[in-house]
């Protein structure tokens, strides 16, 4: 048996080998293969999914500690604002030692800028794999024909991720692409995207199962990871409202998917990722930390941010308090102890407000799976004018948008 093979595996441990992985698209055992990007391999096909001001290094570390063998990928970093070498990017850009597969993600309209941000992360071997993004339903960034807008213009679209392969593909650098299913139903694109991806040499595809219109509200529609799973040879990264373990089981079984990425359902419970990797291996252990083990999670990822800040307490614990409040969820905490917490300035603040609490309290079993993060539906989809007109770019169009490219984007 190979060690491919041995490491094939279902729900209840058990080797099945020879089986046609997108056979079991129906109720049945899991089958769970490691992945290959390139030379990079993946043996848990869990991905930390890119979020902004969430997935710096401090964060990744402490997912990866939890669920090793995966991918942790660094939040949407602007190509422009590489390209000028912006601090507050290349801080995003940096990686602990610890990081098995440095995995970096880029955002560009442009394509020749994208292609010269690549072009630095391969002269400055600054990652291991580079993902693109055209999935930010952001309206600051489809405005400008951005992330998930982007797909639709088919030239725009094909030219970002050939260039960036051209750079990346001779330095051993695989490259991914994360996608929506598209602008609206009236406006998919998520197969062709995924086809065009695969065409031009990318490593994987990832889809999150919702259109730009509906933005974090309502359901990862799976089915659509299913449909894209039958039209593509390379994998698919399944992404869009996994809360549990027991959730990227159900994925990988209803699509055939070969991985699953993970967002908000890990804020403030990196632990999610030693649940996957059990579940994918055939274990029901889970991981339930009382309040006084997240606290002490807490103290660490305060420590670790402090060190990304390069030991400035105030930004690192500035950065911390959202990340209390989503580890704090569903713990008998009450307003006034939250407030506090929102208001400290350094991490003795964070442990005098912590020692008022039961650190004895169990983990919330009512919470445990269920939705978490941000969840609300876009009021509106923000377009280039006239963007949905055509499938292409004219001249004009071009020079507007890249003119307009934005420095700094947030999700
Ligand atoms: C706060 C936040 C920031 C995000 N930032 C990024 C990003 O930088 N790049 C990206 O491709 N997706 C980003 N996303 C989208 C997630 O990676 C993911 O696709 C989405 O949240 C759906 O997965 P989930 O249901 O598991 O959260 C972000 C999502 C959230 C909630």
């Amino acid at each position: 048996m190979s060690k491919h093979d041995e490491d094939i595996i279902d729900e209840r441990g058990d080797s099945r080998l020879g089986e046609d992985p997108r056979s079991t698209a129906t109720a049945g055992p899991v089958q769970i293969h490691p992945v290959d990007l390139g030379h990079i391999h993946v043996p848990t096909p869990v991905m930390l999914s890119p979020m902004a001001g969430v997935t710096n290094w401090p964060f990744r570390v402490i997912c990866e500690e939890y669920g090793p063998d995966g991918l942790y990928v660094a939040e949407m970093i602007t190509a422009r604002a590489l390209v000028a070498r912006n601090p507050k990017a290349l801080r995003l850009c940096r990686f602990a030692p610890s990081e098995k597969i440095r995995s970096l993600q880029l955002y560009g309209v442009d394509p020749s800028i994208v292609e010269q941000a690549a072009r630095i992360v391969v002269d400055n071997n600054m990652a291991d794999h580079v993902d693109l993004n055209f999935g930010c339903p952001v309206p600051k960034v489809t405005r400008r024909g951005g992330g998930s807008a982007l797909p639709w213009k088919t030239d725009l679209f094909t030219e970002v991720i050939h260039r960036v392969v051209s750079v990346c593909g001779p330095a051993g650098i695989p490259v991914t692409a994360k996608i929506r299913v598209g602008i609206d139903h009236e406006h998919e694109t998520f197969l062709e995207a995924g086809h065009i991806a695969q065409e031009e040499g990318c490593a994987a595809v990832t889809l999150h199962a919702r259109t730009t219109a509906e933005y974090y509200g309502g359901h990862s529609d799976w089915s659509r990871i299913g449909e894209l799973v039958e039209r593509l040879d390379i994998p698919v990264f399944g992404n869009g409202d996994i809360w549990g373990a027991d959730d990227a089981l159900t994925m990988v079984r209803e699509t055939g998917c070969a991985g699953v990425a993970i967002g908000r359902g890990c804020q403030g419970r990196p632990w999610l990722f030693a649940d996957i990797k059990h579940a994918f291996e055939g274990s029901d252990e889970r991981t339930n930390p009382n309040l006084g083990q997240v606290c002490a999670v807490i103290l660490r990822h305060a420590g670790l941010l402090t060190e990304f800040y390069d030991g400035d307490e105030r930004m690192a614990v500035h950065d911390l308090r959202k990340h209390i409040a989503w580890y704090l969820k569903g713990f008998p905490v009450g307003g006034t102890t939250r407030k506090a917490f929102m208001e400290c300035e350094n991490i003795a603040d964070v442990k005098r407000v912590m020692d008022t609490l039961d650190l004895q309290a169990p983990y919330p079993q009512r919470i445990i799976d269920k939705p978490r993060g941000r969840v609300r539906y876009a009021k509106k989809v923000h377009l280039p004018y006239g963007w949905l007109e055509s499938r292409t770019t004219t001249h004009e169009q071009r020079e507007t948008l890249f003119g307009d490219d934005p420095m700094d984007v947030s999700y």
